[in-house]
């Protein structure tokens, strides 16, 4: 089966499988969850979705900080499919989109561990490390 990549509308049944999805690659492995208003301000977003058939596997945010700048965020790709070139579709997708809407800069906080799986996609490290959820991170950015 071939995976697809869709636009999700915040609040839809897809949705909630992105939501399930972030939860178990990004927030339970660390104690956390999403709160309801974390999630409310999320409707302003643009959401990507990798499916194999009904399956999600993979998602990102989108999200606008300026006329000219996107942030992509909570980029999780299911574990089973991990090391398939999944993320790096959804990027290029997510790039895609960003440029469509007139956005020159896409800017992220990289978890320490996913440094260089966005190095290999073309984002620069830019600023000092950081905390974030208790995890080390850098921010990163591509010019589109
Ligand atoms: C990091 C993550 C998004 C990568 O997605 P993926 O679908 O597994 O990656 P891909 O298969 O598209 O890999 C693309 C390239 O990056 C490399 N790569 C992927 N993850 C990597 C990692 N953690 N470290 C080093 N290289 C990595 C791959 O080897 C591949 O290189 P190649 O094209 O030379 O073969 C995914 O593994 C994941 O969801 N991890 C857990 C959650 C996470 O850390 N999210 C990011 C938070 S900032």
């Amino acid at each position: 089966m071939t995976i697809e990549i869709l636009e999700i509308q915040h609040g839809s049944p897809e949705y909630g499988l992105e939501v399930t999805l972030r939860n178990k690659i990004l927030r339970q492995p660390l104690g956390l969850h999403f709160s309801s208003d974390e999630l409310a301000k999320e409707c302003f977003d643009i959401h990507l979705g990798a499916f194999l058939g009904p399956a999600m596997v993979g998602c990102l945010l989108l999200r606008r900080v300026n006329a000219h700048t996107a942030k992509m965020r909570q980029v999780a790709i299911d574990v089973s499919a991990q090391g398939r070139g999944i993320g790096r579709r959804l990027v290029a997708t997510a790039e895609e989109r960003a440029r469509a809407m007139g956005y020159t800069v896409i800017e992220l906080n990289a978890r320490a561990t996913a440094i260089a799986f966005y190095s290999k996609l073309g984002y620069e490290v830019c600023g000092e490390p950081f905390t974030e959820l208790t995890l080390a991170h850098q921010k990163m950015r591509k010019i589109l």
